[in-house]
């Protein structure tokens, strides 16, 4: 059965009866599919792990508790042979060939009638890799082969240059605090398949260096505004390259909603009548203390985290944040675009009844190579400031969550 090489095909299982035998971690790894698949699943089991009956008790599979008996295959599409029995996976084995039923093993693949590829997704497409034997069968090399072709097509290493797939109008692409490989995976994709990328100068800039170079890439920075508003000739910029037929990706730091005016952008977007998707992204109010070894919630420390912006000082009438409520808080305070202001904030804080102990931890351009971290308190927190030359971007941590960690300086 072995010598020829197995005939890929696609089962199309939506409403037909699928037969699982066996409840254990193979049934676990390939439930998951066959219900995504819409097949109508018959487990046979007497027991099953905790995901799997986690899986029966949501009534995505029904379960026979009960060990496999001649007969449970008739009528079945396809089977899953995985028990832990092998003279059970044997006689059931038999059955499905009786009953013509393609089936797979998961103790012994050659007497098998299918067997299960290593399967990804990407894009609307699965890819499905089988090796050609069952004696040579790797599954670690199939798997991968697999990530290879996926990982490629995800961040447009491997695109069919006729064939791929734009994104009509603009999407708005959270990059994630700096390191390129902190984009999701459907940020990476838009930018591979853009025309046209606007990008902020915080973000993964080290991406746009791997784009083709058909692909126009404008500093959001540079763009000329006149007697415009930045925004609104970054806005207006975006709606002339989408009207032009382009796929264009605007390239924000973080997620495009974490004080990064994207809304705005889309409104304009909106009004303009062009289509835009919002891909969300890290934001640096989290990642950036994470990377730095402090995390924004600690159990027993601090039940709760607030960002908030420091781009006005505290007594500026433009301000909107409640500092004398925000100093009553006991949990973390994230502050965003408070280097300048960090005198006056750390003065207000106490002035409202913060202690000036609370430790403080600065992390400037995180998650980059060049990423420092510096550590005051309240107290003292202007002075080193200014003593260590601390410049923007950077996060500013207060709260008791900055010394957690197994070595807080760095
Ligand atoms: C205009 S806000 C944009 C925030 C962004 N949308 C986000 O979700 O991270 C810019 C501020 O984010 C912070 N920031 C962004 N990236 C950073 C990084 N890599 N390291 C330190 N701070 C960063 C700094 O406080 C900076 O002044």
């Amino acid at each position: 059965m072995a010598e020829h090489p197995a005939y890929p095909v696609g089962l199309r299982l939506s409403g037909r009866r699928v037969v699982v035998l066996g409840g254990g971690q193979v049934a676990q790894r390939r439930l998951p599919a066959l219900i995504a698949a819409g097949a109508d699943i018959t487990l046979v089991s007497p027991e099953a792990t905790p995901s799997v009956e986690a899986m029966a008790d949501a009534g995505e599979i029904t379960w026979a508790r009960r060990p496999y008996q001649d007969g449970d295959l008739a009528e079945a599409w396809y089977a899953l042979i995985a028990t832990s029995d092998p003279a059970a996976n044997t006689a059931a084995s038999a059955e499905a060939d009786r009953h013509r039923v393609w089936c797979v093993r998961s103790d012994d693949a050659d007497q098998a009638t299918a067997w299960t590829p290593a399967t990804g997704h990407s894009e609307g497409v699965t890819v499905a890799v089988l090796t050609t034997d069952a004696r040579g069968r790797d599954p670690r090399h199939t798997a991968a082969i697999r990530d290879a072709v996926v990982e490629g097509l995800r961040d447009g290493t491997l695109v069919a240059p006729h064939h791929r797939t734009r994104a009509p109008g603009v999407a708005l692409v959270g990059g994630g605090p700096g390191d390129p490989d902190l984009i999701t995976v459907r940020g990476r994709r838009l930018l591979a398949a853009a025309d046209v990328v606007i990008a902020d100068r915080l973000g993964p800039r080290d991406l746009l260096a791997e784009l083709p170079p058909h692909v126009e890439v404008i500093d959001a920075a540079k763009i000329p505004y006149g007697r415009y508003m930045a925004q609104e000739a970054i806005n207006n910029a975006l709606i002339e390259h989408a009207k032009q037929g382009k796929s264009v990706v605007r390239l924000k730091g973080g997620d495009p909603y974490v004080f990064g005016r994207g809304m705005e952008e889309v409104q304009a977007l909106a009004e303009a009548g062009i289509p835009c998707t919002v891909v969300p992204g890290i934001s640096s109010s989290i990642s950036v203390p994470s990377a730095a070894g402090i995390p924004v919630t600690h159990r027993g420390v601090a039940h709760e985290f607030t960002v908030v912006s420091g781009h006005v000082a505290p007594d500026d009438e433009r301000s909107l944040a409640d500092w004398p409520s925000l100093a009553k808080l006991t949990g973390t305070l994230v502050v965003l675009m408070g280097v300048d202001k960090i005198g006056k904030i750390a003065e207000t804080l106490v002035a409202h009844g913060k202690s000036p102990d609370t430790p403080v931890a600065l992390v400037q351009e995180g998650t980059t190579a060049a990423q420092r971290r510096v550590d005051a308190t309240l107290a003292t927190v202007a002075e080193v400031v200014r003593a260590e030359e601390v410049k923007p971007p950077a996060v500013i941590v207060i709260g008791a969550v900055v010394n957690v960690g197994p070595s807080p300086a760095a």
